[in-house]
């Protein structure tokens, strides 16, 4: 017995053929390549990038045009710049030293097998990306003293080793204040990043095994993370969390892996698979590239999957995770005790790192910094500030039974899930299907890497509020959903007294 579960890879073809993030983003790159040593050549360097700070003193201003080499690089899990000519010959890293009002240019030559670019901090100013074997410069005028970091802003890599030091003057004062961001990135890839919390598959229903096809495409995608604020997520099959897979125990499943990313190799790691990487290096592909394997579920439960390519916690919360559900030989039970089918929503919490704080309009850029110190800008449940709110919030009526698979991507905060105005009827505690589940459980730990399915009867109309009990994370930075509860109030139960 053969079934295919998910987008067989042409509908997903279609639609990827015709998303802005792929298409017109590599002509607009092209045409800035070449437009920006004309325009500059024409006016000058000081209109390049954000030059949103006055100079600061009086100290020598050069307006002398200066210019830097560097070659991109990697070994084993790092990844670094090389000094090209000059002073800075042979350096890893080397430190670049200018004088305050020069016209600075930094050309990058891209030695290495995947895609590089270079960013200034403080200056905010990014060179398009540079495929292998392929150059990139950035340009501007380096009007305020001080010591700013350059690196290169693919993100994972300036945490793989990718990042040095531009001395401007004596380096020793100038602004650190960020600069306001970019305009919201527009045209959108689409309207909603999150995978819909009502995408469950539906039960296996078999009383034997099966050969399981599941499809995952590695996308990027330009989306709100909140609005009037675009992002550039990594993504499996366009939405975050990628899409829920459900199979029997003793299945046996086939992952065809393929990647739409034009800029670097991704991958998938089951943690229902047992075998090397869950599946990480089988599937390990260049952009283009398929990488497929086939594992045994030789455990039921509600598993993590995810992306295993290096920078690994930068990939996963780029976007990168979603679950898969292993049932145990009778399944779970589909139909509540009055004979209704049992409401079943999908839902996984992750974190954005970000340059700029929640609420900033504009284009968000993924911070390497906030990642390191696991500070996120945003958690979410499904991909976005609030996103099971509104339109896509939980639907359910009075007296109906709720299931909600629940996991966290991270790539690292643990989650304490609780519903506010309910208690769980069921816990599947870690996920695990072979033990019997709690019960009566205020709020559930969630770790990073790690699943939990809940059951609750919900009798009262309400609005239920889903968070992550370490509340700053829901009211401040995005966990926050709703389960929409509709039909007849019984004072019995709750009863707002006069
Ligand atoms: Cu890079
Ligand atoms: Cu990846």
């Amino acid at each position: 017995m053969a079934i295919e579960a998910e987008n067989p890879v042409t509908r997903e073809e279609v639609r990827r053929r015709t998303m802005s993030g792929t298409r017109p983003l590599g002509k607009s790159t092209l045409a800035l390549a070449i437009a920006v040593p004309l325009i500059l050549g024409l006016i000058g360097g000081g209109v390049w990038g954000y030059m949103v700070h006055a100079p600061t003193n009086a100290a020598v201003v050069t307006g002398q045009p200066v210019s830097f080499a560097l070659k991109a690089a990697s070994s084993g899990m790092s990844m670094y710049f090389v000094g090209i000519g000059g002073s800075i010959d042979g350096q890893q890293n080397p430190t670049l030293s200018v004088n305050q009002g020069d016209i600075v240019t930094i050309t990058v030559q891209n030695a290495d097998t995947t895609t590089h670019n270079v960013y200034v901090d403080g200056y905010d100013v990014q060179s398009p990306n540079a495929a292998p074997g392929a150059s990139t410069s950035l340009h501007f005028t380096a009007s305020n003293q001080g010591t700013y970091a350059y690196y290169c802003a693919v993100p994972g890599h300036r945490s793989m080793g990718m990042e040095g030091k531009i001395v401007v003057g004596a380096g020793q004062s100038g602004p650190t204040t960020l600069p306001p961001p970019g305009p919201e990135k527009l045209p959108l890839d689409t309207p909603f990043i999150g995978r819909d919390p009502n995408d469950v598959p539906p039960p296996t229903n078999r009383t034997t095994s099966a050969t399981v096809h599941v499809w995952l495409d590695a996308q990027v995608v330009n989306a709100e993370v909140e609005d009037r604020t675009s992002f550039q997520y990594w993504t499996y099959n366009g939405t975050v969390p990628g899409p829920m897979f459900r199979v029997r125990v003793n299945d046996t499943v086939v992952v065809h892996f393929h990647n739409s990313d034009p800029a670097m190799a991704h991958s998938v790691d089951f943690h229902a698979a047992t075998g090397p990487g869950g599946g990480m290096a089988a599937s390990m592909s260049n952009p283009g590239e398929w990488g497929n394997f086939s594992f045994k579920a030789l455990i039921p439960g509600l598993f993590v999957y995810h992306c295993g390519t290096p920078n690994v916690p930068t990939h996963v919360s780029m976007g990168m995770y979603g679950m898969i559900l292993v049932e145990p030989e009778q399944g779970l039970p589909y139909f509540d005790n009055q004979g209704k089918p049992i409401k079943e929503f999908y839902v996984v919490q992750g974190e954005l790192y970000t340059k700029w704080a929640a609420g900033t309009k504009g284009n968000q850029l993924f911070d390497g910094t906030r990642l390191l110190d696991e500070n996120p800008t945003y958690v979410v449940f499904n991909g976005r500030w609030q996103a099971l709110t509104g339109n896509h919030s939980l639907l359910a009526k009075v007296n109906d039974t709720v299931r909600i698979y629940f996991g966290v991507g991270g790539p690292n905060l643990i989650s304490s899930f609780h519903i506010i105005g309910e208690i769980f009827d069921k816990v599947y505690f870690l996920g695990d299907l072979t033990d019997p589940p709690l019960s009566g459980i205020q709020t559930v730990p969630v770790n990073p890497g790690s699943g939990t399915i809940v059951e609750l009867t919900v009798q009262v109309p309400a609005n239920y509020v889903l968070v992550d009990h370490s509340l700053t994370r829901a009211l401040d930075k995005g966990a926050l959903g709703l389960l929409n509860v509709t039909g007849p109030s019984d004072p019995v139960l709750f009863n707002p007294l006069p």
